[in-house]
């Protein structure tokens, strides 16, 4: 199948004096209508290698080497004009800390259709009516488009965001971490809901997270970082049913077994400084 981002051999690395690569040689690519998770542990590198895909990290901080194609289009050649038009409308992106990214003065309503006007030119009723069903789509009653971000519980500022992210119904959607701060319930209803999208709209999704019961919901591919690195790749079945990394390995023996069957097994540190990371 053709491939929708490709990510290769990206390295991000401090530009201070001690050059630390804190993303090593990370490759991965997404297909169109399945979605790939990315896991690892706090600090691994995740979503320093989704900022770059979006071109979003800061030059002065780090610096990249690497390729990453979007739709074959290598996306340093482009502009930052031209990005700027990929960017919220061919790649959406779900930021990991959702509750800041909303504007405080802004009605939620204003902020869904804001990606609609600069890059579809929608207004007037047309873009009432577009918001209020983006609204409806993402559960939340489209009478509250005039609320502001203060006056909406964090699950529904989540689901605000996710709404503004797909509004102009991208090919990819980055989501780093969407559901990690809300309850079961909201959770499963938001996954649920990037999932139907996944498939009616066939995006692809780069979904992060910690969370591998979010992984055994949604994933169709999984990929494992450890301290910069992916250790590992694959299908949701073989990441999970045979892991091959002993990181991997790790991770998964510290997942709880709801059914109280399996004792809770801590990450080993002491072993694990020990593990060869690729170079
Ligand atoms: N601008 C920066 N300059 C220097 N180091 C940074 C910068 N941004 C992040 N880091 C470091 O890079 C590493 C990877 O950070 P990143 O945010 O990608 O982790 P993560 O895998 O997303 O973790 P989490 O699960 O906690 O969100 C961390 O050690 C972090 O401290
Ligand atoms: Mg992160």
């Amino acid at each position: 199948m053709s491939k929708l981002l490709t990510i290769e051999e990206l390295t991000v690395a401090t530009t201070n004096a001690l050059d630390r690569k804190l993303v090593n040689m990370v490759s991965l690519s997404i297909e169109p209508g399945r979605t790939t998770c990315v896991v690892g542990e706090s600090g691994s590198g995740k979503s320093l290698t989704a900022l770059s895909v979006m071109g979003l990290l800061s030059k002065q901080l780090v610096r990249t080497h690497g390729r990453v194609l979007f739709q074959g289009k290598d996306l340093a050649s482009l502009s930052s004009e031209d990005m700027r038009k990929i960017r919220g409308r061919q790649i959406g992106m779900i930021f990991q800390e959702p509750m800041t990214s909303l504007n405080p003065v802004l009605t939620i309503g204003f902020q869904i259709g804001e990606p609609l006007t600069v890059h579809l030119g929608y207004k007037g009723d047309v873009l009432k009516a577009k918001v209020s069903e983006l609204l409806e789509q993402v559960g939340i009653p489209a009478n509250r488009a005039g609320s502001y971000p203060d006056e909406l519980s964090g699950g529904q500022r989540q689901r605000v965001m996710i709404a503004m992210s797909i509004a102009c119904q991208p090919l990819m959607l980055i989501a780093d971490e969407p559901t990690t701060a809300l309850d079961v319930t909201v959770q499963s209803q938001i996954l649920s809901l990037l999932d139907g999208l996944k498939t009616s709209m066939n995006m692809g999704m780069l979904l992060i997270t910690h969370d591998f019961g979010v992984v055994s919901d949604v994933a169709d591919d999984v990929v494992v970082m450890f301290r910069g690195s992916v250790v590992e790749a694959g299908s949701v079945d073989q990441v999970l049913n045979h892991p091959q990394h002993p990181y991997t390995k790790a991770l998964l023996d510290c997942v709880p077994d709801v059914a109280g069957k399996k004792p809770l097994k801590p990450i080993d540190y002491a072993w694990l400084n020990e593990l060869e990371v690729p170079a």
